[in-house]
Order: C-alpha cells, then structure tokens, then sequence
C-alpha cells in the first residue's frame, strides 16, 4: 500500500492497526479534556497538484483525476455494469452551485473575523457570514462558510468529495451546499465551502453541552428520524448508493425548528455496485463511531453507516460521547457501558440522560434502545437497514404520542416552563406549542452563553442578522 502524505488537525496519535494505518486526533474531548484518541482518523494518499488559481471547469477536470484513485478499482470488477457514479451525476447536477472568489468570501465574514466564528472541526473553522443573493437583488443570505486549514492541504481530497456528493444530492435531511471557493496561487491553497447556515447548532453540542437547555424527549426522536431518513435516502433513494461514513453527532446540524440536517460529506464514498458486497477502502471515520467491522477489514458497506447510527441513538438516550476519557474505564466507551443495562433489565433506566429530569417515555427509550442494540449488532448482515430504522422510529414517536403517561410516568412537556404556560393558556395546537418551545430554547442558549451576546451584537452591526 503506498502511502505519501497523512494528515490530522491538532496533535495527532499513530497505531498500527494489521495492514492499515489509522490516525486519530488527539484534541479536545469536548470536555476540556485533551489527549484522548477520539476525533478523526484518516489517511490520505498524495496527489500532485499544479499550484495556479482554479475555476469551476478546472473543478470539473479534477473531479475525474480524483476519482481515478485506488478506492473505486476495488468494486471495478463490475463496473461495465455499474449506474453512472458521482463524476457523471456531478457533471449534470452540479451547475446549480456557486463558485465564489476569494474575496468575496473574506468580506462575506470581515475577513475570517473570529468573531464570527461558529465551529472548528478537524478540517478547519466554520464562520457564519452573509453573501448577496446569486442575481445579485434581494436580502443578502445567511450563509455558513467553512475554511479548510492551510496548511491542510491534504484535505483538499475532502475538500473535492464534499463538493461532488453535495452537488449531486438533494433532501430536506442533508444540508445544502450554495457554493465554493478554490484558490491556488503563490500564497498558498484556499479550500472554502459555503453551506446554508443552521441556527441551531449541532446535535452534539446541545447533547452535552451542560449551559444549554436539554432537548426534549420528543425532539429527540423527531431528530432521530430526520437523520436516518437522510441516510436512507443516501443508501437507497438515489441513483447510486451513497455510504456517508462519518454519522456522529457534530454532523447532525438543527434549522430553525430543530430539524436535522446531514453535514459533512467529506469522507462520503460511493456504495458497491451490483454484484459487490462492499467497497474497500481506506479506514476513515471517527473514533468511537465507526463500526468495529470496518475497522478491522476496511470493508465498506452501508451498514457501516446503521453501526454509527446506533451509537448516536445511545448518545441521545445517555447524554453521554461514544468516548468519555474521564470515565472510569468500565463506562469509557458507550457501547460497552450500555450493555450492561440491557432495555429490559431494571436497571435501565439508570442509563438514561439525567439532563431530561424523568421527563421520558421509558417504554419508548426501552424501544429506543432496543433499536440501537439491532444497529450495533456485530454481523453487518444482522443490522436493519436504515429504512428498517425509520419505520421503527416512526412507530416509536407514534407510540409514544398514544401512551398514556399515568400508564407509562412519560412527560414529555416541561412544567413550569413559562412559554408552555402561555401556550397552554392559548390552547395552541401541539404543533404550535412544539415550535415555541424550540424558540425559548434558542433564546435561552443566546442567553446563556456570554461570548456570544458580544458576537451578536458585531453580527448585527455587519448587517448579518443572528
Ligand atoms: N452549515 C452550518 N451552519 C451552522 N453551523 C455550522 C454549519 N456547518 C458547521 N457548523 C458548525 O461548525 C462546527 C464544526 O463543524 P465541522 O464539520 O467543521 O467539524 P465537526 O463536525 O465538529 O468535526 P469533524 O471535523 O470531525 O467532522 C459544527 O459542529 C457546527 O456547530
Ligand atoms: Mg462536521
């Protein structure tokens, strides 16, 4: 195997792992803690580049250099019978993109001001910014622009993917991709990608992040639906399959109403064609989520992806990573501290988030966590399917919606929450109550958290409205 450039944000660990090489980065456990191997693992193999300013054609020419690589040979042994792949469906699909300069990106954020930084992931920073409408007439639109690090160069193959499978794809799940920016000139490579921006975040962050208000049960398996219809949806409602690779809970971003969206498309690979059981790649993923299977063969499939899935359906159960260094050692990974609280044991409930103070249904998280344990099973062949899963799920929300909760002690409305109080007073519809809600949740978080208060008030002054 011929490796010549690896790469990492942050510090970084190395392990031999049999045949593969894994990095994983070393950063902040999100708990203020550093040194844990929990982040990304990745390894890149090197591709020439010319150092000289790319457009959107020169775009097009890379995306089939990039596609020629080592990852698609492994399932070529049938590709005379394969659909058209990402390269070809690019090419018709994605037009509707925008390519932007340089510059109109760094005024679009006052120059990458940290002030409107909204996010770090391995790759680079995230800025919130606003842009002119693409006709150049209108409000200008929010947008969120993610920069990759300079000195990241490798994640320029990322940097390509994301642009190619966001190009291609359309669902009210995945988050959408308005344009990009590539720049190569005798300062260096720019990467950019701009993204519509979500309001609210990630789900990781309003999992664990103590200062913000929980989210609610109910909100909780709505999320857990909008997501894994976004993966069935990768898997088997397009014209290719599309194995995402990299579901955790930073990817999944929340809109407006705390609707989940897909991000992140960077590691996303094509599925294996008719006749394949997998793809073989490259291991790639993140520490903590990415199935023990893949791990060990580098064999691809979109049970991969249901492994993953299972381990955020606990993280949303618990309120606890799929890695805690601080833990001790029989809790440091959910998978294995789960198992010994298995649904139907008394002790269950032991495992359940604190944060949502018994406001739960527990024959709901009893399913819930039924459902997770079927997506970690060991065989990928023994897992459901996503679409398995979203009919799952959609039969738990309407189970949970007909449970009385004298029968079952589920409350999923928080008492003495002052916007309920109005709204029961209003007799609102439930739909109604379920937006206000998720309204004084933003507010609350604005509230809480103080760096932001000065952010908002730059934002505003920049015209970007919060
Ligand atoms: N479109 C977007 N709108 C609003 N915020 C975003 C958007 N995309 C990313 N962010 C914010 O930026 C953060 C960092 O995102 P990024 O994808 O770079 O890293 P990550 O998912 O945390 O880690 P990794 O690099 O391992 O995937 C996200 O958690 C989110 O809070
Ligand atoms: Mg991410």
């Amino acid at each position: 195997m011929s490796v010549s450039v690896f790469t990492y944000c942050g510090s970084f660990c190395m392990s031999y792992v049999p045949a593969k090489l894994l990095i994983w980065d070393c950063g902040n456990d999100g708990n203020g803690l550093n040194g844990y191997a929990m982040n990304c693992f990745y390894y890149f193999r090197d591709k020439s580049r010319n150092r000289k300013q790319r457009s959107a054609p020169e775009l097009k020419e890379q995306v089939k250099l990039d596609f020629s690589g080592a990852e698609r040979v492994t399932k070529s042994s049938c590709s005379s019978a394969s659909p058209r792949g990402i390269p070809e469906l690019y090419e018709e699909k994605g037009h509707s993109l925008r390519v932007f300069s340089f510059s109109e990106l760094r005024h679009a954020t006052s120059d990458f001001n940290r002030l409107f930084k909204i996010g770090e992931g391995g790759f680079g920073s995230v800025f919130k910014g606003s842009v002119k409408p693409a006709d150049g007439n209108g409000n200008p639109i929010i947008v969120a622009v993610k920069r990759l690090n300079k000195d990241a160069l490798q994640g320029h193959k990322q940097w390509l993917t994301e642009v190619q499978f966001l190009g291609v794809v359309e669902h009210p799940n995945l988050v959408k991709l308005i344009g990009y920016c590539a720049l190569d000139d005798e300062r260096g490579i720019q990467r950019l990608l701009v993204y519509e921006y979500m309001p609210n975040k990630s789900l990781e962050f309003h999992l664990f992040n103590k200062a913000y208000y929980p989210l609610p049960w109910k909100t909780r398996l709505e999320i857990a639906l909008g997501a894994a219809q976004g993966l069935t949806y990768l898997h088997e409602e397009l014209e290719i399959q599309v194995i995402y690779r990299d579901f955790k809970s930073s990817n999944v971003l929340l809109d407006d109403d705390f609707k989940p969206k897909l991000s992140d498309f960077g590691l996303a690979r094509e599925g294996p064609v008719a006749g394949d059981t997998h793809v073989s790649t490259a291991v790639m993923g993140t520490y903590g989520y990415a199935a023990p299977d893949y791990i060990e063969t580098g064999h691809l499939t979109a049970k991969s992806d249901v492994w993953s899935f299972g381990v955020v359906l606990y993280e949303m159960l618990t309120g606890r990573r799929s890695m805690e260094r601080n833990r001790p050692k029989s809790e440091k990974k959910l998978v294995e501290w789960v198992k010994q609280y298995p649904p139907d044991s008394k002790k269950f409930d032991t495992i359940i988030d604190p944060r949502l103070e018994g406001e739960y249904s527990i024959n709901g998280a009893r399913k819930l966590a039924k459902l997770a344990d079927h997506c970690l099973r060991k065989s990928a062949k023994d897992r459901p399917t996503m679409r398995q899963v979203v009919e799952r799920l959609k039969q738990i929300i309407q189970d949970s919606d007909v449970e009385h909760p004298a029968d079952d002690k589920s409350v999923e409305v928080s008492e003495g929450d002052q916007v309920e109080a109005e709204v029961k007073g209003n007799q609102s519809s439930s739909s109604e109550l379920w937006k206000k809600r998720m309204e004084h949740l933003a507010k609350l978080g604005e509230r809480v958290e103080s760096t932001s208060r000065r952010k908002l008030m730059i934002l505003q002054r920049a015209n970007v409205s919060s």
